[in-house]
């Protein structure tokens, strides 16, 4: 099959994988649920046609591994998540993956070993739409999971402890889904875009410097409900109109700093009735920058504007962080052979920042990491309308394929 044929298959994985879904008519694939079962169904077929052998630990990752020949002990991942945002596109996450399981094909059907293993593996939670919390799968595999958000809940109730059991891992085992597959090589993720830099350069794919920290944090404003016919303006303790606010100074605070980009996502109004003043408003933000001390100078002072705003109106307020990230720099060796590899398909490899958050970033914990962007149309994404070409597929995969065979087994 030409590298072309091997790129439609992505393609239609992608499609096969974006009707998996809690929600019709739409992709909402949260962590351990229903949906993700079904995902991991379709993975596992596709993984073993590809030659690997297929597990799954605890946190809910699902790995593949198809062994390397010449006596190879060492291991290169390659990677990406399966879970999604509320009313995502279908490329961000499970595209990396399926274009992994396809350089893994394309080895199996040459008959060919690489001096090393490849491992894929579909992270089971990178987005943080169940639990708030980015980076689920990527931190039990780094070791770097903390038992302490097992006790937090999803919109229903359910622990995290819980969900884990349900979908068949053991909470209490978490420590196991660190890596111990022995020396690693890397890890690489290929990755729709996100954004316009590559549209807006003609190119197909590029490779990544670095993945900007994030922080994300919990907000309640605690004021009074009321009576909205009785309750006079001057005597209301409006939560939500201290939140709203609060959510157009993020927004100024934002377009004054450069490159700070911070976001109220998620605003839930109690008691959230007509005729009700409300009484509570819990929302998100989530704030990032290339810079840290930026991103934490800025944050704090987000925080201390949202003090000042509930104390002027007579509400109180909780904060809380829910997660924060660094940086992280993209490892200069594996970039250059990356680099090399896309100069060798033929086209000028650019390299870009990440404003989007990855498992890359988790990974560079326990392995030098690297990351290849595929062009994004309009640089739409979180979005139903998220889309990238199947010849720039082609191009990403065989660049992975160059990559691999640019990468020395031993280090
Ligand atoms: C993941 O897509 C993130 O950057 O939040
Ligand atoms: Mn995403
Ligand atoms: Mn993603």
């Amino acid at each position: 099959m030409t590298a072309g044929g091997y790129a439609a298959t992505v393609m239609q994985r992608c499609d096969v994988l974006g009707a998996c879904s809690e929600e019709a008519g739409r992709l909402t694939r949260p962590f351990a649920s229903q949906a993700m079962h079904k995902v991991h169904e379709h993975v596992t077929t596709w993984m073993k046609a590809a030659g690997m052998a297929v597990r799954t630990d605890h946190v809910g990752n699902l790995l593949g591994r198809y062994e390397g020949g010449n006596g190879g002990t060492s291991t290169l991942i390659l990677g990406s998540h399966l879970d999604s945002v509320r009313d995502a596109g279908k490329y961000d996450g499970p595209l990396g993956v399926m274009v992994a399981i396809a350089a893994v094909q394309r080895l199996h059907d040459s008959g060919s070993r690489l001096p090393f293993a490849i491992e894929v593996v579909g992270f089971a939670a990178e987005e943080g739409l169940r639990y708030g919390i980015p980076y689920l799968g990527s931190r039990a595999l780094a070791g770097v999971f903390d038992e302490v958000d097992l006790e937090r809940t999803d919109a229903q109730g359910v622990t995290m402890a819980d969900a884990i059991r349900a979908f068949g891992g053991d909470p209490g085992r978490l420590a196991e889904d660190r890596w111990n597959g022995g020396h690693l090589l890397g890890y690489v993720e290929v990755h729709i875009e996100q954004g316009p830099v590559l549209e807006a350069r003609d190119l197909p794919v590029g490779v990544v410097s670095a993945i900007n920290g994030q922080s994300r944090y919990r907000l309640i404003f605690t004021g009074e409900a009321a009576h909205a016919g009785t309750t006079p303006m001057d005597r209301r303790k409006d939560a939500l109109a201290a939140a709203a606010e609060f959510v157009v100074a993020v927004e100024a605070e934002a377009r004054k700093t450069d490159g700070l980009v911070a976001t109220v996502g998620q605003l839930v109004v109690n008691p959230g009735v007509t005729n009700v003043v409300p009484g509570e408003v819990v929302l998100s933000l989530d704030v990032r920058h290339a810079e840290d001390k930026v991103r934490l100078e800025r944050s704090d002072l987000l925080l201390l504007r949202a003090g000042d705003i509930a104390g002027r109106r007579g509400v109180s307020l909780q904060s809380e962080t829910i997660a924060g990230t660094p940086s992280v720099p993209c490892s200069p060796r594996l970039a250059g052979l990356l680099t090399q590899a896309v100069e060798g398909s033929g086209y000028q490899a650019i390299t870009l920042g990440s404003g989007a958050g990855h498992d890359a970033a988790v990974m560079a914990g326990i392995t030098d990491m690297a990351m290849l962007f595929v062009r994004c149309k309009g640089g739409i994404s979180h979005n139903p309308a998220e889309s990238v070409t199947e010849q720039d597929v082609t191009v990403a995969l065989d660049a992975l394929g160059k990559f691999m065979e640019l990468l020395p087994a031993r280090r």
